[in-house]
């Protein structure tokens, strides 16, 4: 696709919880910044509750709750409601539809080899016995992105094999039907760190049964106790030992979080990360200060999101609002696309005269 084309950015978390640090670096930065990216002309941003739904059917009111969470979230992390339509997912009913239509395209056997629902079977103990609904999310997901003919999708890497999925299923109905849909790109963070953020424990996952995260709305102690009890490199035990910084969870998080600027406000002895971290390799210089230092510049980073967050949480009509005007505009937007994509399936029988037309001819 051309670059003078405009983008049209869709993207969206499951209401499971809170958003955390793992979300800010893999999209929701990304997100603030594409607001004023003038080569962008619109954007989704989907609260996704059917598919948390999916794994959580069980337990309706975890999704429920979680919906005002994660939309405070996105607020105070400076998504502005003037400049991107804020929706809940399972209030565009044409989303659901077009997942019916596009299930006609899509194999038992490809979704099996999905790796992320692969992996998510697994975790889920869902072996013996899969829920369709489950299974079929990644179908779902490509409804979501196509609906609003998206171009570009920023999100973790975790996201990639439903973007290839999504990027499959366009073909195949283009092909079929004849060119309705939009074939959408993902945007990825461009720092390898950002791409997955381990957790504070240093494993892949971030979960907060695990205890490991770090969330947007946590408290200045919240973050100190998580930073201190952070992982650092097991080698490195004494302040003079050379250390490495490779793999070493707190240095990751100083390579998706901090700037030179934080280097000039609470640590001007070294002018950037890279003098940083040359002097932990050399050794003689200790965790404490290093973890010290990446509070400071959570800290920083996180206060005027949670003091944004207090200030929305007392105008939650207000929430309401922007959730509602933006899921009717999202809905507006999906009709569209949904009627394009009937009249290319040919079932589009009272649009006009056609079909019973046709009709005729019988006789
Ligand atoms: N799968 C995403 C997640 O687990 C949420 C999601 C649903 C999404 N629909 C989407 C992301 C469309 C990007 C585009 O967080």
């Amino acid at each position: 696709m051309s670059d003078n084309k405009k983008k049209i950015i869709l993207t969206g978390d499951r209401p499971t919880g809170r958003l955390h640090v793992g979300h800010y670096v893999g999209s929701l930065r990304r997100r603030v910044e594409l607001q004023s990216d003038e080569a962008v002309s619109d954007m989704y941003i989907m609260i996704a509750d059917a598919q948390a739904l999916t794994d959580n059917f069980k337990n309706p009111e975890k999704v429920r709750e979680n919906i005002m969470n994660v939309a405070l979230d996105y607020l105070s992390a400076g998504l502005d409601p003037e400049r991107c339509s804020i929706l809940i997912q399972s209030q565009v009913p044409e989303l659901t539809e077009l997942t019916f239509y596009y299930m006609n395209l899509v194999t038992v056997s490809r979704l099996q080899r999905n790796p992320t629902v692969k992996s998510e079977i697994q975790m889920r103990n869902f072996e013996t016995s899969i829920p369709v609904g489950f299974f079929c999310y990644p179908i779902s997901q490509a409804a979501d992105i196509t609906a609003f003919q998206a171009t570009h999708v920023p999100v973790g890497e975790d996201q990639k094999p439903m973007l290839e999925q999504t990027r499959e299923i366009v073909r195949e109905f283009n092909s079929t039907y004849g060119k309705t849909l939009t074939e959408p790109e993902i945007m990825l963070p461009e720092a390898a760190a950002c791409l997955r953020l381990p957790g504070t424990d240093g494993k892949a996952k971030m979960s907060k049964s695990l205890g490991n995260c770090i969330y947007l709305s946590d408290e200045p102690d919240d973050i100190r106790k998580r930073v201190m009890s952070m992982f650092t490199d097991p080698g490195h035990l004494k302040k003079t030992d050379p250390g490495k910084t490779e793999g070493n969870p707190v240095f990751i998080y100083l390579d998706a979080f901090c700037s030179d600027e934080h280097f000039a406000e609470f640590c001007p002895e070294y002018a950037n990360l890279e003098e940083m971290k040359a002097h932990y390799r050399r050794g003689g210089l200790g965790d404490v200060k290093v973890k010290k230092f990446l509070i400071n510049v959570l800290l920083s980073t996180l206060e005027p999101i949670r003091n944004k967050r207090k200030e929305f949480e007392k105008d939650l009509p207000f929430v309401y609002e922007v959730l509602k005007k933006g899921t009717e505009a999202a809905r507006e937007c999906a009709a569209k696309t949904l009627s394009a994509v009937k009249r290319s399936m040919k079932i589009d029988y009272f649009e006009d005269d056609s079909w019973i037309r046709s009709c005729r001819q019988i006789n």
